[in-house]
């Protein structure tokens, strides 16, 4: 089946997927869902590279045309050899530190992401590129996608640490603060209710559901109109574990597969 195949650690990628699934409605969308290798946030490079290989072999092997990497960690980690090693057009995602630096007025911009992107040289590339005279504040957020994936989005733990590292940032006098993780975007009211009315939040899943267009446009590599979407849900992890998760953050129908044991 010609699809778009998306990948993440886990459902973070769901966030992107959901902009895409509005913006391009007659693609059929194929996720995996690393979860059998979660976080990716804190393992070595090479081991988010070779994962990287396993989620693009597995996701061109279900007819994908195009590939989006739905992880900030895979993308600062592993973009760069994967789009020397497939031909398949790869769209990657960063945190979206250049619209955070338009919109700031006190040249301050904090980030909220996992310590493998803000230790990347992708990340520290980013920042000098754009920063200027403008400050760019890094905070990491460990354990709070774990916290996350475990479905209760609204528990003690995930608002005391979403308290604590957004007022890390605020506490410096940050007016916008960057979702740098995939993740994040199904924390948003809480990182919004601690940040106060003052400071903007915002990410990339509709940029990089743009740019994902664009590409296939380009390309042309579009659906037909007339084609009739088709979603599936690939985890390496526990499809008990996912399936409560797609019924809380999928809008539509989904049912959750484990992928073959050599993807996994
Ligand atoms: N959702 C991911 C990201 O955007 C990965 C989180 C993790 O597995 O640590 O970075």
């Amino acid at each position: 089946m010609n699809c778009i195949g998306v990948f993440d650690s886990g459902i973070g990628g769901l966030s992107v997927l959901r902009e895409i699934r509005e913006i391009l409605p007659n693609e059929n969308l194929t996720y995996f869902a690393d979860a059998g290798h979660l976080p990716y946030g804190d393992k070595p490079v090479n081991y988010i590279r070779k994962r990287g290989i396993n989620a693009v072999r597995f996701l061109a092997e279900q007819g994908a045309k195009a590939i989006v990497i739905a992880c900030n960690t895979a993308t600062a980690l592993s973009v760069a050899q994967l789009r020397v090693r497939f031909q398949i057009p790869i769209i990657a995602i960063e945190p979206a530190v250049k619209p955070a630096l338009a919109l700031t007025r006190s040249g301050k911009v904090g980030v909220l992401a996992t310590r493998g992107t803000l230790k990347s040289k992708r990340f520290a590339t980013l920042v000098s590129r754009f920063a200027g005279t403008r400050q760019v504040i890094a905070q990491p957020c460990p354990g709070l996608v774990e916290e996350i994936e475990k479905g209760s989005l609204d528990s003690p733990a995930i608002r005391a640490l979403v308290e604590q590292y957004t007022r890390a940032l605020t506490c410096k006098d940050v007016d916008v603060i960057v979702l740098g993780c995939t993740h994040y975007p199904f924390v948003r009211g809480l990182v919004e209710q601690a940040a106060g009315g003052q400071v903007s939040v915002i990410d990339s899943g509709l940029p990089v559901a743009r740019q994902l267009a664009n590409q296939l446009m380009v390309r042309n590599l579009s659906a037909p109109g007339t084609n009739s979407r088709i979603e599936k849900f690939w985890t390496s992890g526990s499809t008990e574990q996912m399936q409560p998760l797609l019924d809380l953050l999928w809008p539509g129908e989904a049912r959750a597969c484990r992928v073959p044991e050599q993807f996994c």
